[in-house]
């Protein structure tokens, strides 16, 4: 309820993903006219806007982040005529609607790669190719998915790919490279899009002297975190870019906005890329990573506000995405899982500015653990043989209705199958089971996003629980709102001002004697 800022500083962000969202041809795989029949229930859920991960064509190396032309739709999915009808149809239900952009890296199958495979100079000089050293490639540097960053080509020489194979990394010093995409941001925007998700969005400048990664990293961090002195992650020549596209969004009319998928967890680093004339806002993957603890949470909310203070820009607030274990799962799964997933919940949607929501959390799903082998497809579980279980867990196709797989996710007429099987205990979780069910997850979610939207947005957070306090609490203005949420092991008193009050909303059950139960949540009117 920002009352006179831009959608995009306090909106609720669906994101879809089209794969496993809505299979409306009925081979298994989700589509646009999937997402096109289920954005009812989006405006009834009471979301803002959509993200929808790359749905251009693809040979699908990596679940559509290798593009292979950035200004079509991947015939599995549908149509570029779908993808109008999308943006019509979001547009019509109120809904808003956010594209992947996928700068980092083309497809091998992208036109550009295969004219440099084949010899094309200026093809060759958008991608980073450079000699080996002897049979070893240029450097020691590691794919996000494991394995060497480097693929040798036929006439010996080594192309750059920071994730899979099929994904060589482009040359953002080429000044081809440059315009191709604000061309491409033009096109889209021109079809109506109200915004860009950008991934990658720390490493598209690598160090040209190519250096090793420094000793001092701290390697307990995963790969693709950014850390002071890496040779390709959040290096200061990547904000040029993000100058060079603001200036395109700004172009246009209505408030276009992008957010970055940026892994720089410190606030300082990551406000970099909030500057007024670069990108508008960014995950905030500091929230995300933060274990159920509550010195952990306060501090990375903390953080959250006081660094993206500096630039003005707001604050986002994230659980989950199509890239990391549902946070049901890494709260402790099972009853506790979902107890907590709940608090979470009323937690994020109470604190100033935006939030993304990943397909399913309203649904309170799990991570799927148990996938067979031969049916994952994530590059990062094929290239580490395993090692990694790579993100499949967590892209299992969404129950909407029925008690048997496929659960409403393809027409029960239809041969397909869904690309990932759902668990036979997704029966009490599909859209269907839990629309009426005011205990569910789905209820919950609404009745938060309800009330969200009459009383908060942006706006200040004034802490009235002590540091080190498992409770948090704190009070929210405008909206007048305070939210407890009990991150300890046992029930605490609830702070003076609400203990006797009635609640606007909770997680769980109240036991009514001044004491929020650990693992619960609370609203009050203030
Ligand atoms: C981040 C995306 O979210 C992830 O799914 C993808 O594998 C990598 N970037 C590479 O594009
Ligand atoms: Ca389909």
């Amino acid at each position: 309820m920002t009352a006179n800022g831009p959608w995009w500083r306090d909106a609720v962000i669906y994101q879809v993903y089209p794969r496993s969202f809505a299979d409306a041809n009925g081979d298994g795989i989700g589509d646009l006219p999937g997402v096109i029949s289920r954005l009812p229930y989006l405006a009834e859920l009471g979301v803002d806007a959509i993200w929808l991960n790359p749905f251009y064509p693809s040979p699908q190396a990596d679940a559509g982040y290798d593009v292979a032309d950035y200004r079509d739709v991947e015939p599995l999915f549908g149509t570029l005529a779908d993808a109008d009808a999308l943006i019509a149809s979001a547009h019509a239900a109120g809904i808003k609607v956010i594209v992947d952009v996928v700068p980092n890296h083309t497809s091998s199958a992208h036109a550009w790669f295969r004219a440099a495979l084949a010899g094309d100079e200026a093809a060759r000089a958008r991608y980073i190719f450079r000699p080996g050293a002897g049979d070893a490639p240029p450097n020691g540097w590691q794919s996000m998915f494991g394995g060497p960053a480097w693929t040798r080509v036929d006439d010996g020489s080594w192309y750059l790919h920071l994730f899979d194979t099929a994904q060589p990394d482009l040359d953002w010093t080429n000044p081809e490279v440059v315009a191709e995409f604000e061309d491409v941001l033009r096109f889209w925007l021109d079809r109506g899009v109200d915004g860009f998700r950008i991934d990658v969005a720390h490493g598209l400048r690598k160090d040209p002297a190519l250096a090793e990664l420094p000793e001092t990293l701290d390697r307990n961090l995963p790969l693709h975190v950014a850390q002071p002195g890496h040779p390709f992650w959040d290096r200061d020549e990547v904000h040029e870019i993000w100058r060079g596209w603001r200036k395109v969004l700004d172009a246009y009319p209505g408030d276009r906005a992008m957010v970055a998928e940026a892994w720089v967890l410190d606030f300082a680093r990551l406000g970099r890329y909030l500057r007024p004339d670069e990108l508008h806002t960014a995950f905030n993957f500091a929230f995300l990573v933060a274990p159920w603890d509550a010195r952990a949470f306060r501090t990375a909310i903390d953080d959250t506000l006081d660094g993206l203070a500096l630039v003005g820009a707001p604050a986002t607030w994230v659980l989950s995405n199509h890239d990391v274990v549902r946070h049901a799962t890494r709260y402790g799964g099972g009853a506790q899982g979902q107890a907590r997933a709940r608090a979470a919940a009323l937690l994020m949607l109470a604190l100033p500015g935006g939030a993304y929501l990943y397909q399913g959390e309203e649904l309170g799903l799990e991570e799927v653990l148990d996938i067979p082998d031969h049916l994952r497809q994530d590059p990062n579980f094929i290239r580490t043989n395993g090692a990694e279980r790579g993100r499949d867990g967590c892209r299992v196709p969404i129950p909407w209705s029925g008690t048997t797989p496929p659960f409403g996710f393809s027409p029960t007429a239809s041969a397909g199958t869904p690309w990932l099987p759902q668990p036979a205990s997704w029966a009490t979780r599909t859209a269907e089971a839990e629309h009426g069910d005011p205990d569910s997850m789905l209820s919950l979610y609404r009745a938060a996003l309800d009330l969200r939207k009459e009383r908060l947005g942006e706006g200040e957070l004034e802490w009235l629980s002590a540091p080190g306090d498992p409770v948090l609490c704190f009070r929210r203005t405008p909206g007048n709102l305070i939210c407890a949420i009990n991150l300890g092991t046992s029930p605490a008193p609830l702070h003076p001002r609400v203990a006797g009050a009635e609640p606007l909303l909770a997680s769980g059950p109240l036991t009514g004697d001044g004491h929020l139960p650990a693992d619960t949540a609370v609203w009050f009117a203030s």
